[in-house]
């Protein structure tokens, strides 16, 4: 066996894992550490500390996605590059991101410890925002690190409590002046993301090892209608402009142009708020949140088009307005990280298959820059962005036993 893969330590990842649970945990053994809050900044400088024990050299960039690098013997050669993202949803788990980034900083420990001389560095990235769940849309860090999009571009984006994303990113870098800067973007030679599976694939066919081909194609969009405020005991209904009935009316009506008899496509309506949100006011505002997903570009495409006529033509009263937020086409992953996870996996005789990700992923933004791949281990009946998330010790290690290696095998030449 890979002596690197030998020195993964099943128990370290497992108390780190739980460490890290501990900062933001909520009931049910859930946790809630948005990103950019003071729990995030907890959560890194853990990570910090953990990096300082190997050697390793921690730096942050504009964006703070915040990044560990094992030197190689050729400093100058393009890093092989692995991780995920430390926030949660707000009711999330304590496996979603965290694990991909705790999995990467075994996988250079074990490197380390194992004495293994790699002709490229490796680093690890705790890429920032990736869930969303605070400031929409999620992967800001990955998107503006790829080019695809500018973190600037984001500034204005508030959180639930008027908090500007600007403003919450820069006291976070003020408080990070320790560590070095680095520039946003790079061309790794490669990256390789570890993740829990979020699908119950994995477990209903008793194997231990995801080897992803892709992900499919997501689109966000924010639709807000404007109609007027009423006394709900004096107003005659024919004369309202409600924003609740009129939001009713239009997400009957997307469910409907949603439909698909196959159950591939994914239609979510997730956070709806209303204004002035009182029981005895007719609603002057109200809006809602789409989440549209598909693996099939031409679908993922026109439904997504379709939405803006769609929700027009539900308005009796109101007036609306459809703004997309958040637009990633379907991707596939390069054979050659496919092929190394594979290799891996069978070189280690744990059951495998190939399967496509349901949720998106930092690595969807890394595709266009470098040959990408992904790892995913199994989770208990595919349960995620829920505190009941689970994957055993045993399975989050097999996953970085397999990621360790395909590390190896990429950073060797
Ligand atoms: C990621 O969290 C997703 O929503 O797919
Ligand atoms: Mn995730
Ligand atoms: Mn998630």
């Amino acid at each position: 066996m890979n002596q690197a893969v030998a020195a993964v330590d099943e128990r370290r990842q497992w108390d780190r894992l739980m460490a890290m649970a501990r900062i933001g945990a909520i009931a049910g053994d859930g946790v809630n550490r948005a990103c950019l809050t003071e729990l995030d900044r907890q959560a890194r400088r853990l990570l910090i500390a953990w990096a300082g024990e190997i050697g390793a050299d921690v730096s942050i960039d504009a964006a703070a996605n915040l990044w560990l690098r094992r030197q190689g013997a050729d400093p100058e050669a393009a890093p092989v590059v692995t991780g995920s993202h430390m926030d949660t949803q707000p009711n999330g788990g304590r496996f979603d991101g965290i694990y991909g980034v705790i999995a990467g900083l075994e996988a250079l420990t074990a490197l380390h410890r194992s004495g293994t001389a790699l002709r490229r560095p490796v680093e690890v990235v705790a890429w920032t925002n990736e869930e969303g769940g605070r400031f929409a849309p999620g992967c800001m860090g990955s998107m503006s690190w790829s080019g695809f999009r500018r973190i600037e571009d984001f500034a204005d984006v508030l959180d639930p409590d008027g908090v500007r994303f600007a403003d919450a990113l820069a006291s976070h870098l003020a408080s990070e002046t320790d560590l070095p800067d680095r520039p946003l973007g790079g061309r790794p030679h490669a990256y390789v993301e570890a993740h829990i599976e979020q699908g119950p694939r994995l477990e209903a066919e008793g194997l231990d090892i995801g080897v992803v081909t892709g992900i499919q194609g997501s689109r966000w969009f924010t639709v807000t209608l404007t109609g007027e405020t009423a006394h709900a005991g004096t107003t005659p209904l024919a004369m309202r402009r409600d924003a609740v009935q009129d939001m009713v009316r239009a997400i009957a009506a997307l469910n409907t142009l949603m439909h698909d008899p196959q159950d591939v496509l994914r239609f979510t309506v997730g956070r709806i708020a209303v204004e002035p949100n009182t029981s005895n006011s007719v609603a002057n505002r109200a809006s809602f949140t789409i989440d549209l997903r598909h693996p099939d570009k031409d679908v993922l495409l026109a439904r997504g088009d379709a939405i803006a006529g769609v929700v027009q033509a539900a308005m009796r009263g109101a007036s609306v307005s459809v703004q997309e937020n958040f637009h990633a086409l379907p991707v596939e992953f390069s054979p050659r990280v496919i092929d190394a996870v594979e290799r891996a996996a069978s070189e280690q005789r744990r059951g495998h298959m190939r399967l496509p990700s349901g949720a998106f992923h930092d690595a969807q933004f890394v595709v266009p820059v470098c040959p990408t791949g992904m790892i995913f281990v199994p989770c208990h009946k595919g349960i995620s962005h829920n505190p009941a998330e689970y994957s055993e010790p045993s399975q989050l290690a097999a996953g970085t036993c397999v990621l360790a290696q395909t590390l190896t095998e990429l950073a060797s030449n």
